[in-house]
């Protein structure tokens, strides 16, 4: 089998398909207005999916995470699910959400075939959550990830951006909530795109302190393969959960990459902060299609850059992550 890989070294087994571009939520660093994406008669539909994830398979696709926007708006998510799961060689089918039906919902998602679960869950305090996100549903959420937590995932993670003024006070919250809880909490470093300039002035945090109090209470850095993704790992023997940092402006970030990513609509993006799409939809429209499919994955590899430059002011011209599911 031809497995994706570029001229850089890096190799390709994980794709991040969007489900929707659209969201519920108002993020104050992502969408503070809202965003109703390109509608649902614009995104892949389930044959296009299905035709996506054959052509993957046989490039050597094991890890698939669904994202959006909010992927759990959709209503056909529970096919999806079931169709995913099904595809050759996947080892972990997990999926990225704002929580927002995890109560409700999260027991149809494992019966169907999901396997691992990462909640975006900026604070732990029910006031601030709302201010950054515009969603009243905190309790609801909490109790989603509790419930979540006896489906026996085989892994959810929280993910926390960290704003300056905003959540940057809340560790000792988080180690009492780590304590007994299973969980791992990523504290991700806001990221400038290109419809968030001002407020990334006064809200970007490197997370150099926090890792440095980290350190202090004996939290250690946890050896991963260099395949396995660039957030970095804390543990500690008191402590049921873990702690990931995600800094996309350390310098080295980019060279744990093993991401590539698929639109709602079905643009191909080889960076998070890549500057152009390329379309793979009109090749999934006919199952015939297959082979010119993963030559064209293969194929645009070889375009792939060593990393995203925002280490070195770049932005690149993404407008939000939404569009291009994180
Ligand atoms: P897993 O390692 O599969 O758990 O994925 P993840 O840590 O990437 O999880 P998730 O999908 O929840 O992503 C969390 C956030 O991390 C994303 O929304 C981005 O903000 C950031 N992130 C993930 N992948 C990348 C990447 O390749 N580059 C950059 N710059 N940021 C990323
Ligand atoms: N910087 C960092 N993380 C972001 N996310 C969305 N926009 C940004 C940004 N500009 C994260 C959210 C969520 C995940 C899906 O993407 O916090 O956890
Ligand atoms: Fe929605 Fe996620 Fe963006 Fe928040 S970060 S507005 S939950 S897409």
């Amino acid at each position: 089998m031809t497995l994706l890989a570029d001229r850089h070294g890096r190799q390709f087994p994980y794709l991040r398909l969007s489900l929707l571009d659209a969201c519920n939520f108002r993020c104050s660093y992502c969408l503070p207005e809202g965003y109703h994406g390109c509608g649902t008669q614009g995104v892949l539909g389930l044959d296009e999916i299905r035709r996506l994830l054959a052509a993957f398979a046989c490039v050597g696709l094991r890890k698939l995470r669904l994202t959006g926007g909010e992927p759990t708006l959709r209503r056909d998510l529970l096919p999806i699910i079931e169709l995913a799961a099904a595809t050759p060689g996947l080892e972990r089918l997990a999926m990225t959400t704002n929580g927002i039906l995890l109560e409700k919902r999260s027991a149809d998602w494992r019966a169907a075939g999901l396997d691992a679960l990462n909640i975006s869950l900026d604070s732990l305090d029910a006031a601030r959550f709302e201010a950054i996100t515009g969603s009243p549903a905190h309790a609801s959420i909490l109790r989603g990830i509790e419930s979540s937590l006896r489906l026996g995932f085989a892994s959810v993670k929280l993910n926390a951006v960290l704003l300056r003024g905003l959540n940057d006070d809340e560790l000792p919250s988080w180690l009492d909530y780590l304590r007994e809880r299973p969980v791992s909490v990523r504290f991700i470093e806001l990221m400038q795109t290109g419809d968030n300039a001002e407020y990334f002035s006064r809200h970007h945090l490197r997370a150099e302190a926090l890792e440095a109090q980290l350190g202090e209470a004996g939290w250690v850095l946890q050896p991963r393969p260099p395949t396995a993704g660039p957030a970095r790992e804390y543990a500690h023997p008191d402590f049921a959960g873990r702690i990931g940092v995600i800094a996309p402006y350390s310098k080295d970030f980019c060279a744990g990459c093993n991401r590539l990513r698929v639109t709602a609509t079905g643009d191909l993006r080889l960076c998070l902060f890549g500057e152009f799409g390329i379309p793979l939809r009109p090749l999934l429209q006919d199952d015939a299609d297959r082979e010119a499919l993963v030559g064209r994955l293969t194929g645009q590899l070889a375009l792939k850059t060593a990393g995203h430059g925002l280490h070195e002011g770049h932005t690149g011209l993404t407008p939000h992550l939404a569009s291009i599911g994180g």
